[in-house]
């Protein structure tokens, strides 16, 4: 069976409410004049604004998520949100692990994986980010490195239906560099190996590519054997270059 692409925007630390609603509601009509979309799709708002993203997206084929949580459901976490509140506000989804909260927030894989299974206890699915940095690359360790953090951050129970893995290379977000296609290939090759050996239907769970896509470089990237996706940052904050990519699914 064909796995259903999905192309995720994270919008990181970005743009007023307004903003997000126009983004949101850009999106939703580029997408239904075009016809019926050859993937699924989620958009991940900066916290503020997820309710007004989820109104805007009501309706629509497009789903909305969080871009972190605690692992705790409730309690003295000054600053955090759980995996719970973020359901209530209409997410399906949550990104973890995501590079710039392992570096920013020093979270290491034993987080990761706490706040993995909160979003599985809250029903929602989990998309868990791995990628190595560029002097990991460069030292030859990036098998190596991607294997670890995603043995380390997948939790007890994930599987195809809760589970997301992302692919994004630390050198590759923001930079406009991507690795070649074969390098792409090569580390989703291994996490689908990895995946097939730890978890009831890993040949069915979702690894999305994230790094510099753009509706130049996504078609490609998206044709290759277990790229089943994508985790768009700066293209995403953009309609008409985040609805390309997404056409770039069919
Ligand atoms: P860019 O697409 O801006 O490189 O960001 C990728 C990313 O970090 C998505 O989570």
């Amino acid at each position: 069976m064909a796995i259903r692409p999905l192309i995720a925007g994270n919008w990181k630390m970005n743009g007023l409410r307004a903003d997000a609603i126009a983004l949101a509601g850009g999106i939703v009509k580029n997408i239904e004049d075009g016809g019926a979309a050859p993937c699924d799709m989620l958009v991940c708002p900066p916290f503020p604004h997820l309710q007004a993203v989820s109104g805007a997206l009501a309706g629509s084929a497009v789903a909305v998520g969080g871009q972190d949580c605690h692992n705790a459901d409730a309690g003295a976490h000054t600053g955090d949100v759980s995996a719970v509140m973020l359901q209530d506000a209409g997410c399906s989804c949550c990104i973890v692990g995501h590079s710039e909260r392992r570096a920013d927030h020093d979270e290491d894989d034993a987080v990761v994986r706490a706040k993995a299974t909160a979003v599985h206890q809250e029903g929602l699915i989990a998309i868990i980010c791995v990628g190595e940095t560029l002097a990991q690359r460069d030292a030859g360790t990036t098998l190596q490195i991607v294997e670890t953090q995603l043995r380390g951050s997948l939790p007890e129970g994930a599987e195809a239906e809760n589970t997301v893995i992302a692919y994004e290379p630390v050198w590759a977000i923001g930079t406009g560099r991507t690795p070649s296609l074969e390098q792409v290939g090569e580390v989703h090759d291994h996490i689908r190996s990895v995946l097939a050996g730890i978890t009831e239907n890993g040949e069915a769970v979702r690894i999305l590519y994230g790094g510099s896509m753009n509706p130049g470089n996504a078609r490609d990237i998206l044709a290759l054997a277990n790229v089943n996706g994508g985790l768009v940052g700066g293209a995403s904050l953009k309609i008409d270059d985040f609805c390309a990519i997404v056409r770039s699914c069919g």
